[in-house]
């Protein structure tokens, strides 16, 4: 549109087009599952891969179309409702005060891979959220974002922890944990603390190639839990040791320890029954290169490993989990924090 014209009725003043925004993916350290059992985990922003969307004008009376070429698939929002992205934007816009639709075009890009463990349903939603906030000219807290993220996260994925919309919002590594909820029915929002990172923190990552939805494993371990109470209580409990002593070594740096306690946590996902042949090959595959630690990351059946490594074993734990069958393995660092 030309700054002489009037805007179209359906395209308010808002925003001055195109507006872009991102969010990292994520890994979780330790304590994945456990925390849905309200344990703490501890999880940290994957600044090599992310989530990008750009909000375009669109024409006039077009209203809100939706383009993710990853995907290789376009909708108009007024023909897909339901579909979770469609009611993200149409609950955000409403927030914002924005009732009709504007005629924009949401172009959906991201490196991450779906249904890994790398948080891309997250990064997606608070990409998404982040533009809309810009295009509408209002400012929002990571917290609000987060809360945005989750209220969709928990229509279309069951029963999440909210730990990933947390760490990919706050874009920070994360010490986590959801409060039980109270006898008037009310839950607490859950602790979120920063956690101290005594010297960079060098991964590597195997992805098994095998896509995974979360709430089948988590579907199934509440089943587990359920059926076995006290049996499931034990093994939940001694994730949560585990977390705890991470987060004191983390603030030591002694990645020795760090890594013996990454494989004890890998021990008991697979106790837990969320590890499988591809997650056990890679992860034995990284410790026998020389990894301190190693584990699944995330929901597990599929997915994404992670192993510690040193700059000296780096090389060959990258070339064991390729040789062992990993179909992608990224390097990250985790920068210190004090
Ligand atoms: O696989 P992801 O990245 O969605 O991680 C799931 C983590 C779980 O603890 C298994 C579930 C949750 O909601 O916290």
């Amino acid at each position: 549109m030309s700054r002489n014209q009037p805007p179209h009725p359906n395209q308010p003043a808002h925003g001055n087009l195109p507006v872009l925004a991102s969010a990292p993916g994520k890994l979780i350290l330790c304590g994945e599952h456990a925390v849905v059992y309200n344990r703490p985990a501890i999880a940290v922003p994957l600044n090599g891969v992310s989530a990008h969307v750009s909000i375009e004008s669109n024409r006039p009376g077009t209203g809100i179309t939706f383009d993710t070429p990853n995907l290789r698939r376009r909708w108009l929002q007024a023909a897909a409702p339901d579909d979770p992205l469609s009611e993200l934007v149409g609950r955000t816009l409403a927030h914002f005060g924005i009732t009709h639709d504007p005629a924009i075009k949401i172009t959906i890009n991201s490196t991450i891979p779906i249904a890994s463990g790398m948080g891309s349903g997250a990064a997606v939603a608070t990409a998404l959220v982040r533009a809309l906030a810009a295009y509408a000219k209002v400012n929002l807290s990571s917290a609000e974002i987060s809360a945005m993220v989750y209220a969709s996260e928990q229509r279309f994925h069951g029963t999440p922890s909210g730990i990933d919309n947390t760490v990919v919002a706050f874009e920070q590594p994360i010490w986590f944990q959801r409060h039980p909820q109270a006898p008037t029915g009310e839950t607490p929002p859950p602790a979120i603390e920063p956690i101290t990172i005594a010297a960079p923190l060098a991964l590597v990552i195997g992805d098994t190639g095998v896509r995974s939805a979360t709430k089948l494993p988590v579907g199934e371990v509440r089943k587990r839990y359920q059926a076995e109470p006290e049996h499931y209580t034990s093994l939940m409990d001694s994730i949560a040791l585990i977390v705890h002593q991470a987060r004191l070594i983390l603030a030591t740096g002694d990645w020795v320890a760090l890594g013996t306690l990454l494989t004890s946590n890998h021990a008991l996902l697979q106790q837990i029954g969320v590890s499988s042949r591809p997650l056990d090959q890679l992860v034995h595959a990284a410790l026998a290169a020389g990894a301190l630690g190693a584990k699944l990351s995330g929901a597990g059946w599929g997915g994404i490993m992670l192993a510690l490594v040193t700059p000296a074993t780096n090389p060959s734990v990258i070339k064991a989990l390729q040789k062992a069958g990993a179909t992608r393995v990224l390097e990250a660092t985790v920068a210190p924090i004090s």
